[in-house]
């Protein structure tokens, strides 16, 4: 049996020139965790060119959704971005990673800390029941240059609180707090700066991140993993696994270079 379905696309969505979204069929036989990435893309010169990608989807719905840059000259996406309804892509059979809450230890509050398409495996995380059942608050750390960039706003704050699965849970345990660092906006600064100087619990009125009962998830760019990873440690977080559940999990969301 082959490692790849072909699923075909059902619709395209393009938030800004650097960023865009699609959903697809979905294999039945696609199994994932929710916060899990699989390998896509399309056949180039007759060899498929695959890439990492977050399921963006719940494992629960019928699609999959996948968030993209787009790399003027990168391999994939200077190609995928074009994706039109009733494309077919490839899609690997078997998802991975380690942004699961399997890979957390239970605890009181659920920090999800993105940055860019860093968010696309949190959509999946914060639609899934169980999220809620296992954290009190599960607060979403969206971090981007631009409000633009800010993708997904109204998912989080007008269509899931009233979705009829998770509406309720939503509403009550869902915290959104996107930031932006080069426009104005309501929230600036870097998700670190925030949680160092203690500006984001002020703004949300919880208290400061505590090893012994918060737990995170972070995904973005190297850097900013390293400087949260950092800061996460200083204040004796223990990082888990596949197989070691610990207080934060991290993985590098795929940007296409
Ligand atoms: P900044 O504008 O200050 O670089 P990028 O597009 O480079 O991945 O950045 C996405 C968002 O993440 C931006 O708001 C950026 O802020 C922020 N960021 C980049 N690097 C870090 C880091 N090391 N720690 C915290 N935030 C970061």
């Amino acid at each position: 049996m082959s490692n790849f379905n072909h699923e075909t696309v059902l619709s395209v969505h393009h938030w800004t020139d650097n960023l865009f979204s699609f959903t697809t069929t979905r294999d039945s036989s696609f199994r994932f965790r929710n916060g899990e990435f699989t390998m896509i893309g399309i056949p180039v010169n007759d060899k498929p060119l695959l890439r990492a990608y977050s399921v963006a989807s719940a494992n629960y719905e019928d699609n999959l959704e996948f968030f993209s840059i787009k790399v003027q000259d990168g391999p994939l996406t200077s190609k995928l971005q074009h994706l039109k309804t009733g494309d077919q892509i490839i899609v690997g059979r078997k998802a991975t990673g380690t942004l699961v809450i399997d890979n957390l230890k239970d605890g009181r509050n659920l920090y999800l800390v993105g940055t860019g398409t860093g968010l696309a495996p949190f959509l999946s995380v914060i639609k899934d029941p169980t999220t809620y059942e296992r954290f009190e608050k599960v607060v979403l750390l969206h971090g981007c240059r631009h409000v633009s960039e800010l993708a997904y706003g109204e998912l989080i704050t007008e269509k899931l609180p009233h979705d009829e699965l998770i509406g309720d849970m939503v509403s009550a345990q869902l915290i959104y707090y996107p930031t932006v660092t080069r426009d104005p906006f309501r929230n600036r600064g870097r998700i670190t700066d925030l949680i160092t100087s203690g500006k984001l619990f002020a703004d949300i009125a919880l208290p400061n991140l505590d090893a012994d009962k918060d737990r995170v998830m972070i995904c973005g760019s190297p850097a900013l993993l390293q400087d949260t990873k950092n800061l996460l440690l200083e204040r004796g977080f223990v990082e888990g696994n596949n197989g070691e559940p610990g207080d934060f999990v991290v993985e590098k969301a795929f940007a296409e270079r």
